[in-house]
């Protein structure tokens, strides 16, 4: 497919011969043989340890997966784009555990050090023959869900694995739990949807149903509704305000009309009583 041949398209001929040339000075009199020293970590550009050292904790050893998805996967590169996978490198996915790693953004990394991240995982991982003559749904949406027709597409995509209403089942995980839904963004759902977790048994856009892939609108609706059940205050097992004052109320002052347990404590003067 000629779309994926050009997202998977790299810089990475130029950065190695950019590499090479740098590397030539190495057995120059007086200087410290290669290896003999050891690197400041701005100085890293090998792949593999940058990886390893930034990387590997939550998305595995070799791209393979972890807490967070497999970017070896070649479904997933096939999906994403170089440019939009090196902004999520340099500037994390805020509101998730991904981090920001460019220095611009408070990261460790020089930009550098990004483009040596992101140009190995597309010339290591992204495979595009993998997905030749499949026609998967675009990375990004392009139009607006529907929370309405999301739930009937995941009555007939997801429930058989996550149960009714995605609280969980036999062969998937609880998917709107108000904890799960507060640390994944819009993206990171619809990126498993369509790639999938494949190393823990999760299929991609075609495999949910077999003989049945989802269609791009279903892949949208399917994760307008599973954001629809976000909460605005998750990981609460009771019921909480914004107003720190109104909680304070509800504590103190329906103890004292009776119920159980605590007191209310005490205030000075009634003008201490902020609303
Ligand atoms: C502390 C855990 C953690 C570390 C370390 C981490 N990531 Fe992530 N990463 C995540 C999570 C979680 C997500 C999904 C965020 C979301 O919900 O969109 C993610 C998402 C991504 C995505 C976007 C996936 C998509 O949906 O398109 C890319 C690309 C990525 N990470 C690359 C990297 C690279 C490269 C490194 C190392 C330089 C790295 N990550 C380090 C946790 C991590
Ligand atoms: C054949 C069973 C199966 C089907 C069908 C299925 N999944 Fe999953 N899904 C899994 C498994 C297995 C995992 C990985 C382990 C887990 O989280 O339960 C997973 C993981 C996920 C995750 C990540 C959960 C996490 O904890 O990181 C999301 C989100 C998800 N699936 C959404 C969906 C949606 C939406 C659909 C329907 C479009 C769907 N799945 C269909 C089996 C399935």
């Amino acid at each position: 497919m000629r779309s994926f041949q050009y997202l998977c398209a790299t810089a990475a001929p130029v950065m190695m011969l950019g590499m090479t040339l740098l590397s030539g000075c190495d057995s120059a009199p007086g200087q410290p043989r290669k290896g003999s020293e050891s690197l400041a970590p701005n100085e890293v550009m090998e792949f593999s340890t940058l990886y390893a050292d930034n990387c590997a904790g939550c998305h595995g050893a070799e791209g393979r997966g972890g807490a967070a998805i497999a970017l070896a996967d070649p479904v997933y590169q096939g999906i994403a784009d170089e440019t939009t996978m090196r902004k999520l490198i340099a500037n994390g996915v805020s509101g998730t555990s991904m981090p920001a790693f460019a220095q611009s953004a408070a990261g460790a990394l020089t930009d550098k050090q990004v483009d040596v991240i992101t140009t190995g995982i597309r010339s290591r991982w992204c495979r595009p023959e993998i997905l030749d003559g499949a026609n998967p749904p675009s990375y990004a949406a392009k139009s607006a869900g529907d929370a309405q027709r999301g739930e009937a597409a995941y009555r007939t995509f997801c429930e058989s694995c996550h149960g009714p209403g995605g609280q969980g089942g036999s062969k998937g995980s609880a998917i709107t739990n108000d904890s799960f839904l507060a640390l994944v963004s819009d993206q990171g759902l619809r990126t498993i949807v369509i790639a999938g977790r494949p190393e823990l048994g999760a299929p991609d856009w075609r495999g949910n149903v077999p003989g049945k892939p989802m269609s791009e609108q279903e892949v949208t609706d399917v994760v307008t509704w599973l954001a629809s059940r976000r909460v605005p205050n998750p990981g609460q097992p009771y019921f909480v305000t914004n107003s720190v004052a109104a909680v304070y109320d509800r504590r103190f002052y329906s103890n004292e009309q009776g119920k159980t347990g605590g007191h209310r404590p005490p205030l000075q003067k009634e003008s201490d009583h902020v609303e």
